[in-house]
């Protein structure tokens, strides 16, 4: 039976693509989307969570909108000068046919987790402030999620918003301290992995050969992140691939090496948002997760490559994108 995932987002480039890889991945029951504030604001990540799931036709996916700030450092800058104003690489697309519940994220997942105790996964692609708001009202969360996925976090490597932090755990460090302290099981793939699984130039010129409805999207939204590497790390048209690791992850975790470790989230000060690995079990009385530190990038991308270019198995709406 394919395994029910509630995808926490920030669309954001990289998570359009995994929200798309999840969806085109028989392995996953997408149950529904949490949006959260990261990329863009909330209002904009609600908006592109509902434009995902209808891309290829999952009208059926409901979409919960989450929290538009953190839950106690004030909202920094949002993402847009990664993802775009728009979060898809300021293409600025329609607006969606759909609307949000109204139900809050958090109550969403909470909701998911008692209908269905023990079988949801929740993978969370952005800030973690609606899974520690869900955590945080109802404790037996931790008892009832099947696992938890998060991107986010650097072990033993430099980070992304800062010399030490990742940008999902930095922009809410006291809501990831809450998630990687809650019990479950969590599994951290951070930017250890996520930036070894290297998107070439010439990988996304293939993807965009299969002239599908989800290739010539990210044909369209891709060139924003791709200048953004450039800029920023000198890639010249090759972008890291993170959220899309951590759906890779669910795929195949035989691609991946993650030794149980305990992880401390540093929640103030210059190295707020640092997750420090305990290598030597010294510190007592913390929680262990999975710390993603191998990678099999070449497998990783032979499988995003698959999935997306393969005719989809479950298309609702075949019908032409305006
Ligand atoms: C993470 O930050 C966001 O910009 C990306 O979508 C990804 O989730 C990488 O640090
Ligand atoms: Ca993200």
């Amino acid at each position: 039976m394919a395994e029910k995932i509630i995808i926490d987002t920030d669309p954001g480039i990289d998570d359009a693509m995994a929200i798309l890889l999840a969806l085109r991945s028989p392995e996953l029951d997408v149950i529904g989307l949490t949006s959260v504030f990261g990329n863009a604001t909330i209002e904009v990540t609600t908006q592109n969570a509902l434009r995902l799931v209808e891309l290829e036709g999952h009208y059926g996916i409901p979409v919960a909108r989450g929290c538009d700030r953190p839950l106690v450092v004030p909202l920094g800058e949002v993402g847009t000068y990664v993802h775009g104003e728009d979060g898809l690489g300021n293409t600025f697309p329609p607006p969606p046919k759909g609307k949000p519940l109204s139900l809050h994220a958090a109550q969403f997942i909470l909701e998911a987790l008692r209908r269905f105790p023990g079988e949801v996964t929740l993978l969370a692609l952005g800030p973690l402030t609606n899974l520690a708001l869900a955590v945080s009202l109802d404790r037996e969360a931790a008892t009832l999620a099947r696992r938890v996925v998060i991107m986010g976090g650097a072990a033993a490597t430099r980070g992304n918003i800062s010399p030490v932090a990742e940008a999902n755990i930095y922009n809410d460090p006291h809501a990831a301290a809450i998630v990687f302290g809650a019990g479950w099981p969590v599994t951290m793939v951070g930017l250890d992995v996520t930036t070894r699984v290297v998107m070439t130039p010439e990988y996304w010129e293939r993807l965009y050969q299969a002239g599908n409805r989800v290739t010539d999207f990210l044909r369209a939204i891709t060139p924003f992140y791709q200048r953004f590497h450039d800029q920023f790390y000198g890639m010249k048209g090759a972008t890291h691939t993170h959220d899309p690791t951590a759906v890779a992850y669910l795929l195949a975790p035989e691609c991946f090496e993650a030794p149980e470790l305990s992880v401390y989230v540093e929640t103030q000060g210059r190295c707020m948002g640092q997750t420090v690995v305990d290598w030597y079990g010294q510190w007592e009385g913390m929680p262990r997760v999975k710390v993603c530190l191998g990678v099999d990038a070449e497998a990783v991308l032979d499988l995003i490559y698959d999935r997306l270019t393969k005719p989809a198995e479950d298309v609702e709406d075949e019908t032409p994108l305006d």
